[in-house]
Parts: C-alpha cells; sequence; structure tokens
C-alpha cells in the first residue's frame, strides 16, 4: 500500500484503472470494511482501490466535535493495509487548505432541510472537500455509504451539476448486531447511551413495518419509540423524497424515513426506505 500526504505526490502517482475512491475521515470501522470491499469489487483485480482519510474542518460547525473527532493514524493505517487498499491519501489540514482560500463548492437545494438546517455550512464544506478529493485523485468511481442518505444525495448532485466524469456507488447502511448504524461517533457514547441508542434501528423498524400511508403517522410512531429511551433528545424525525428531500404528507415507494437524535452529547443519524 502506497501511503501519500501531498497534493503534489498524488497527482504525480501513475496509477491503474479504473481507480475506485472511498473518502473518509478515518476512525475506520466494519462499516469501511464494507465500502473498501465494495471499491475492490468494481476496481477489479486490475485496477486500483483508493482511501482518502481527512478530518474535513469545513464540515464541523463551530462548536461541535473537529478537536475531539476520533484521529487514530496507526490503527487506520493497518485497518487499511489489511483491507488490500492499494493507496492512501491521508493529507494534513494545510496541504488540504491555503490559509486565504475563497472558493468552495455549494449545493443549494438538497442541502437546505434535514443536516443542513440543524448543521449549517456542513454540506457546503462536505461538497467543497470531496470536489477537491475528486480533483486530487481522478477517481473512476467513488464509494458513499447510505447511511449518510443525504450526503449521497447531494454529492450525486453536485457530481451531475459539476459533470464530474466519476460513478457513485452507493452501499447499504452496516449495522451492529443489535441494530445501531456503525458510525465513527458511536464510539462516543457511554455504556448506558450505547444501549439505549439500539432504539433509533428499533423505530425506523416499527415505522417501516407499520404500512401506514400517512407521513405524520409514520413520524409519531417512530418518536413513540426513540422516546421509551429516557436518553434519546430528538432533533429531527421526516420523511421525505429520496430524491428531492422534500417533506411528503403520504407514503409512497420513494419515501424515506430521516432521524437524527441525540443521546448526551452525541448526535447519530439513521435512515430507512418506508417501501
Ligand atoms: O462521510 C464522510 O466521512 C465525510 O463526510 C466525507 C464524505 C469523507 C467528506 O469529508
Amino acid at each position: 500500500m502506497k501511503i501519500v500526504t501531498t497534493i503534489a505526490d498524488a497527482q504525480a502517482q501513475p496509477h491503474a484503472k479504473p481507480r475506485v475512491l472511498v473518502p473518509t475521515m478515518g476512525a475506520l470501522h466494519k462499516a469501511h470494511s464494507e465500502l473498501i470491499r465494495i471499491a475492490r469489487e468494481h476496481a477489479g483485480r486490475d485496477g486500483e482501490v483508493a482511501v482518502s482519510i481527512f478530518v474535513n474542518p469545513l464540515q464541523f460547525e463551530p462548536g461541535s466535535d473537529y478537536e475531539r473527532y476520533p484521529r487514530p493514524e496507526k490503527a487506520d493505517e493497518e485497518f487499511c493495509r489489511n483491507a488490500g487498499v492499494d493507496l492512501l491519501f491521508r493529507p494534513l489540514r494545510d496541504e488540504v487548505y491555503e490559509a486565504d482560500r475563497s472558493t468552495f463548492v455549494e449545493e443549494t437545494s438538497l442541502s437546505s432541510t434535514l443536516e443542513g438546517k440543524s448543521r449549517p455550512g456542513h454540506f457546503r464544506g462536505v461538497c467543497t472537500v470531496v470536489a477537491k478529493l475528486f480533483n486530487i485523485l481522478a477517481p473512476d468511481a467513488a464509494v458513499f455509504g447510505e447511511k449518510d442518505f443525504q450526503q449521497l444525495a447531494v454529492i450525486r448532485r453536485m457530481v451531475r451539476d459539476l459533470n464530474f466524469k466519476i460513478d457513485m456507488i452507493a452501499v447499504p447502511t452496516v449495522r451492529e448486531e443489535d441494530g445501531l448504524a456503525c458510525s465513527s461517533r458511536n464510539q462516543y457514547l457511554n455504556p448506558e447511551e450505547r444501549k439505549q441508542a439500539m432504539v433509533l434501528h428499533k423505530a425506523l423498524l416499527a415505522a417501516k413495518n407499520a404500512g401506514k400511508k400517512s407521513a405524520n403517522d409514520v413520524i409519531g410512531l417512530a418518536q413513540k419509540v426513540i422516546n421509551e429511551s429516557a436518553q434519546a433528545r430528538i432533533d429531527y424525525v421526516e420523511v421525505a423524497d429520496a430524491e428531492t428531500l422534500k417533506p411528503v404528507e403520504v407514503v409512497s415507494t420513494n419515501s424515506v424515513l430521516l432521524l437524527a437524535v441525540f443521546f448526551g452529547k452525541t448526535r447519530l443519524i439513521d435512515n430507512t426506505r418506508l417501501a
């Protein structure tokens, strides 16, 4: 596995085609194994799997967890090596962002709801760094998890609107045994919060299986299950159209239930298709 830390080196690398990129912020876990596995499947034996690890300051709102976000460098490197990654791009903050940077990439429609409302500027940060990674590493395809449903939709839109010649590959959410979606932020949870966090998956399943047509009923049911946990504090529970991310009133085959819930200081997100 080749490890590269500068943009100049990354751009100078001759590489096998197709190159499939898995952009990450590190603190790698079993969901990343799945993203890398799918990347390898698409790259084939002759192609290349590239992983980027960069904790992107631009996508953290002021006062959020940028400073304490886990950065287990050695473990991540080993993880990538064991997963059969060909190229690890691991730049430092100053390498990616000039001090006087003044150009950003902003998607303005899908970004305006849900996470975008709760975390202003978040998707501008995501789009900017992903566009930069695409320019630096020139992948033929890129792999993203469906746990970050809105992120996937926003990046797909950016790829379409800015004519990146990159195939977007979506990977279903990987879950722990009790159903909690794998996330680097799960490690912030104390044992009691971790136990209670499984209500999220329970709420998604209850809402999905109830077969209700009214979005308000679905939302009400999910909220009720989440509120069984004394420690849960709901940020949002919404039913939206999977393409536009606009709220819907009547559930259809294209509806998705999305939620964000705090346990203590830790904010977790999850989602499910409703049909
Ligand atoms: O999903 C993530 O880990 C990040 O948002 C991403 C796509 C790597 C951009 O920093």
